[in-house]
């Protein structure tokens, strides 16, 4: 069992001082808010979420729970310290470090005066880099010691939400732990090891944004939810059924689908239907931002890709695909139409390889967009691999119908290759360390 200094008696600090108490651990609570201190002090929940008053009382009876205001006593008692100070919003949006540029300096001086080891586990929600480049030099500048030396400073965010706190704190769905070394981490992750959860082991920055990311999405489902809602109520569809039905698509819908950073989306459908859709909730005089902004979002991504190929400086430019998606010979609306129309508008030397797009055979409404919108791709079209990898200063790959170790062989050094598949470098790379139960 741990000596455990909890800096932060909010909703996520007495969540878990009552969480781990109940596993045993010896937890001393640090806050500057004598009324927190006194209550935690005395057995007393500082707040209010089910099942924290009974864990805090238990723990209390048992001599396994205290609180302070001094974070020197708070080290001197224990071997990792929790961070998890509030993370406000300043008036403009920015996030205040205030909190915890001040639990940094208390920490650091505290440690000045200890001995042994420490462990440090941030909790608070911070942007990427904020561990690596304010909780770490404020420590180290406060103590006069060196990070993994003397302490190692952990980023383990927090997954609970209020309300279900306990229940969250038992059950997450994943664990994040990161220090940048995974052997002194050890008693952090092993602090975790009764956890029913899989436990990730990433870069520091890569972790604090996994929690932007959840918190993002979680936002953005509501949004989604809510627009959908406002139009069927507008048109008087009910909107729960259109809902209920929505959520039973676990394929597609509620789902990884869709959710991996790659390329924009295009094709005949979605495009067209959300344009249908956002001129449908004009026409009603509704204002939806989030379903109006995804095709301008799409566009920026396009934009994005053509950006970072004209900023190589290099004309010649081999387009590795062209239809909307791998497996399809359709054209319309496919993004790496889009953009390789915009290269051609900057003067680029272009040549396209695509196995399934042969333009002789297009027929339908294939055929007509693509001789409305870029009539002369057809010069450009190149039955060989070989030929447009020959062509090409700058190979960019929109197609997984070649495999990253194909071109790996194909292509030499003096090339530079823009990877809109993710297939030379994926854009996530999961390291699962363990999974557990
Ligand atoms: N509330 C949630 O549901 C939740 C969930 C996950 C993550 N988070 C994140 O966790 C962090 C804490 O959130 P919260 O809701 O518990 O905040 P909170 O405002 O409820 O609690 C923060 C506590 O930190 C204390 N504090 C401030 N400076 C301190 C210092 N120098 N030393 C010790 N204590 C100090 C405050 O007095 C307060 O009691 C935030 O970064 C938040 O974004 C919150």
């Amino acid at each position: 069992m741990k000596s455990i200094s909890i800096f932060g008696l909010g909703y996520v600090g007495a969540v878990t001082a009552a969480c781990l108490a109940s596993r045993g651990h010896r937890i001393v609570g640090v806050d500057p808010n004598p009324l927190k201190v006194q209550r935690v002090g005395s057995g007393m929940s500082p707040i209010v979420e089910a099942g924290v008053q009974d864990m805090i009382s238990t723990a209390n009876r048992a001599g396994l729970i205290s609180a302070t205001t001094d974070a020197d006593v708070a080290l001197a008692r224990s071997e990792i310290s929790f961070i998890s100070v509030g993370t406000p919003s300043q008036r403009n949006g920015k996030l205040d470090l205030s909190h915890i540029r001040k639990v940094c300096a208390d920490i650091g001086n505290a440690l000045r005066k200890k001995n042994s080891f420490h462990w440090i586990v941030v909790r608070s929600t911070v942007l990427p880099g904020t561990t690596e480049s304010v909780v770490v030099p404020a420590i180290e500048a406060a103590s006069g010691k060196r990070n993994g030396c003397d302490f190692l400073v952990c980023f383990n965010p927090e997954v609970l939400r209020e309300g279900t706190a306990v229940a969250d704190f038992f059950n997450p769905p994943f664990t994040v732990i990161d220090s940048g070394d995974p052997i002194q981490a050890a008693p952090i992750r092993e602090l975790y090891s009764f956890l029913p959860a899989r436990v990730y082991e990433t870069e520091i920055p890569a972790a604090e944004m996994i929690k932007y990311s959840c918190n993002a999405f979680h936002a953005l489902k509501v949004a989604f939810a809510n627009e959908i809602g406002t139009v069927c109520n507008s048109i008087g569809i009910d909107a729960r059924t259109v809902a209920e039905i929505f959520k039973s698509d676990t394929r597609l819908n509620i789902s990884p689908a869709y959710l991996t950073p790659g390329f924009a989306f295009g094709g005949s459908c979605l495009p067209k239907d959300l344009r249908a859709l956002t001129y449908q909730v004009r026409e009603l005089d509704l204002r939806l931002p989030l379903l109006e902004s995804i095709l301008p979002s799409n566009s920026e991504h396009i934009d994005r890709a053509a950006d970072a190929i004209l900023s190589l400086s290099r004309r010649k430019i081999g387009v590795l695909g062209l239809s909307f998606k791998p497996g399809t010979d359709d054209l319309r609306e496919s993004p790496l139409v889009h953009l390789v129309k915009k290269l051609i508008a900057e003067g680029c030397d272009l040549q396209i390889w695509d196995p399934n797009v042969a333009l002789g055979q297009l027929i339908g409404s294939n055929r007509e967009f693509i001789e409305a919108y870029i009539p002369h791709i057809g010069t450009l079209l190149r039955d060989e691999l070989l030929s447009v990898l020959h062509h090409a200063d700058v190979v960019v790959v929109g197609t997984n119908a070649v495999t990253r170790d194909e071109l790996a062989k194909l292509i030499n050094d003096r090339q530079q290759v823009i990877d809109l598949a993710n297939l030379v470098q994926p854009a996530l790379r999961e390291t699962a360390m363990a999974a557990q139960a």
